[in-house]
């Protein structure tokens, strides 16, 4: 597919912006429900976002410490205005935490958007885990574990080492590109035991590992709340290169999902009320790009 013919917002200039000819990517500065407005009617094949869980993370500019009932009906508010922007065949992918004490939250989040899509896959984000394997008389041979956690001082809760990823769609039945974040087989005669299938190549399932990059102290983060850009590219891959024109990411933070479909030369449209944030994931997406190749851009 090629780029969007026209810009997916007829009535507001991004904030930052790069044509990259095949593709662009554009940063729209903005409170999320007033620029969502502005959008064009079903611009974007793919929503994959991360927004604020509510508990009292430090942004920039964002108070993240709304009353719990208020934070449900803006996030309801958020998806019914997203649901406008989707296209009909569109995928919506919202990454959700919560604190160990409020492990409902992402749930009840689920519940209230679930009235306006059908919640297709559930799919955990695993950022740490131990794997262990026996000998077959049951000895452990080894022990290993990948990954970074952040640790939880608490008697009474686990240390959390996953979060969701509910995919949304309009009416349940997207077909998805599963194929293009398939795993090998392990056991090589199932290659052709299904039918169909002749490559080595499997479902990957609805449990991703994928560790965040080691960052030596925390004066090296420049945000808060990120999540790696593997995450937003399993996303887009998932739901289909070929039919992906416009991925938008409402609650852009430093631009992970921007270098994704800069790596994927896909358009992107990203929002952020943080001009800082912005600028910081504009510049990544530029120091990518120089890093594969120069690019002749236009910057605006
Ligand atoms: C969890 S972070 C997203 C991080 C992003 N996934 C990344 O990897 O960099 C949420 C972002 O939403 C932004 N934000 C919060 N409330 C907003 C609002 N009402 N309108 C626009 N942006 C908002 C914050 O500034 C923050 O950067």
């Amino acid at each position: 597919m090629n780029r969007p013919d026209t810009s997916p917002c007829a009535s507001a200039h991004p904030f930052r912006s790069l044509d990259l000819g095949k593709f662009f990517i554009s940063f729209y500065r903005g409170d999320v429900l007033d620029m969502l407005g502005k959008f064009n009617r079903g611009c974007a094949d793919v929503i994959v976002t991360s927004p604020p869980y509510n508990i009292g993370t430090k942004y920039r500019s964002y108070s993240d410490t709304l009353p719990r009932s208020r934070y449900i009906e803006w996030m309801e508010n958020v998806s019914l205005a997203l649901r406008d922007v989707l296209s009909d065949g569109g995928s919506f992918f919202l990454n959700m935490g919560c604190r160990p004490r409020d492990q409902l939250l992402p749930m009840e989040i689920a519940l209230s958007i679930g009235k306006h899509y059908r919640l297709q896959n559930t799919i955990h984000w695993i950022k740490s885990v131990t794997v262990e394997k026996f000998d077959s008389s049951g000895t452990l041979i080894s022990i290993d574990t990948t990954g970074h956690v952040k640790p939880v001082s608490s008697s009474r809760y686990l240390y959390d080492q996953h979060e969701y990823i509910f995919h949304f769609t309009k009416k349940g039945d997207v077909k998805l590109d599963k194929q293009s974040i398939g795993v090998p087989f392990k056991d090589k005669s199932n290659i052709r035991r299904w039918k169909g299938n002749q490559r080595d190549i499997r479902d990957r399932g609805n449990v991703w590992y994928i560790p965040y990059e080691t960052i030596q102290n925390s004066r090296q983060r420049p945000h808060p709340a990120t999540f790696p850009r593997r995450l937003p590219e399993f996303c887009i891959r998932l739901h289909g290169l070929e039919k992906t024109e416009l991925v938008l990411d409402p609650f852009n933070g430093i631009g992970n999902s921007a270098l994704a479909c800069a790596s994927l030369q896909k358009s992107f449209a990203g929002i952020d009320m943080d001009s800082h944030y912005l600028e910081y994931s504009f510049n990544r997406v530029l120091s990518l790009l120089r890093k594969d190749r120069s690019v002749q851009d236009t910057a605006q």
